[in-house]
């Protein structure tokens, strides 16, 4: 194929990659629908395109996208794409191929196609416009690009929304090489990096991970991004290797992806996602061993919601952010408690069907 280089990432899709992928583009479907009926035109913003299609011929994230744009007549005429690559070799290539797909033509919008460094000339050009609703995806294999500042500058609009690739294996083995600091503190801001540097030396690897993430988390949060989902990927062998991180301002959002997420990824013995792919084991269950989230959820529930009756929905919706659970968790939870006399519900269980919870069943803690 055209672009690929032998032996580099785009000469297999590796499982990986394909989960990614799928993260990426079942998200923009959800997205998609919703958004074009709430403007003129939307955005996706691909900032590191790569060649469109994998050595094995598999298509890519771009190519996938924009067949999703040639199918939906909303999607024809009102988004608006940007392919961007350091490569020239990809961005000729990934040019070629969309001209191949059949029906290009009928995009009232035809593709951009860019040849260009991701860096602060280009986070600045965000930052001067105000943006589409749009989802940006930055998929860099390093760090090279990789800021805050460009996070921000994507997101800054209404309906704006940025997934990006972490390579924990790589940041975390750069967070103390003085050669790539620019980079780190591009990515944490220099006091967060400071502090992170301070607390790491000492940290044995799972820990280093946690606090590296939740350095990351809340870099974000400091900057307005307030809803996060990381998504974490392992090696084979158990190694993290890195994360798919979904960033948005909206609940809506955050509540989509992730119960996007959610099914992609393994869960534990009580159907709790961990929002992270294993491959081989992915949709099965882990070890035993695991702590159960779950297990705590009745009790936060009661002191969240004191002398409270709310429907399911809003129990959900009030609840979730930052939390594990999904909203079949907050089901089955709440129909135990219900049965335990822990909670009355309105209609009651006898009243509804066996072993169901709606919506818009009222739920009231003691
Ligand atoms: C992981 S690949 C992208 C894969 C692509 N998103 C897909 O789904 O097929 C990373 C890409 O980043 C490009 N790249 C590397 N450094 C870059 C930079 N500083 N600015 C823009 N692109 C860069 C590489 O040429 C490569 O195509």
């Amino acid at each position: 194929m055209v672009g690929a280089v032998a032996g580099s990432f785009f000469d297999e899709p590796e499982e990986q990659s394909l989960v990614k992928a799928d993260i990426v583009v079942s998200y923009f479907d959800a997205w998609s629908r919703i958004m074009v009926k709430r403007a003129e035109r939307i955005g996706y913003f691909d900032f590191y395109a790569g060649p469109g299609r994998y050595a094995a011929g598999r298509r890519s994230t771009p190519l996938l996208i924009m067949e999703r744009a040639i199918a939906s007549n909303d999607l024809s005429s009102r988004l608006v794409t940007i392919f961007n690559d350091a490569n020239p070799d990809y961005t000729s290539s990934l040019e070629s191929e969309i001209k191949g797909l059949a029906g290009i033509e009928r995009l009232k919008y035809q593709p951009q196609v860019v040849t260009g460094e991701v860096n602060d000339d280009l986070a600045q050009q965000f930052e001067e416009i105000k943006t589409i609703p749009s989802l940006s995806f930055v998929d860099p294999w390093g760090y090279r690009g990789l800021s805050l500042r460009l996070i921000r500058a994507v997101i800054k609009d209404w309906g704006c929304e940025v997934i990006f690739f972490f390579n924990y294996n790589r940041i975390n083995m750069g967070i103390n090489n003085n050669l790539v600091e620019p980079h780190m503190q591009a990515l944490l801001g220099q006091q967060r990096l400071k502090e992170v540097r301070a607390d790491m030396a000492s940290l044995r690897p799972d820990a280093r991970e946690s606090r590296l993430m939740r350095a990351t988390g809340e870099a974000l949060e400091e900057m307005g991004a307030p809803y996060l989902i990381p998504f974490r990927f392992r090696r084979r062998e158990g190694r993290v290797s890195h994360y798919i991180c979904f960033v948005t301002k909206h609940p809506l959002g955050y509540s989509i992806m992730k119960e996007i997420m959610a099914s992609r990824g393994v869960v534990d013995d009580d159907a709790v996602p961990r929002f992270e792919y294993m491959p081989r084991t992915a949709g099965m269950q882990l070890a035993f061993d695991r702590p159960r989230p779950i297990v705590a959820l009745p009790q936060q529930l009661c002191a969240a919601f004191v002398g409270q009756t709310l429907t399911l929905k809003e129990v959900y919706a009030r609840h979730n952010v930052g939390t594990p659970f999904i909203k079949r968790n907050y089901k089955k939870v709440l129909i135990e408690m219900e049965r335990a006399r822990q909670i009355a519900c309105d209609p009651n269980y006898d009243s509804r069907k066996p072993g169901t919870i709606a919506d818009h069943v009222l739920v009231t803690f003691p």
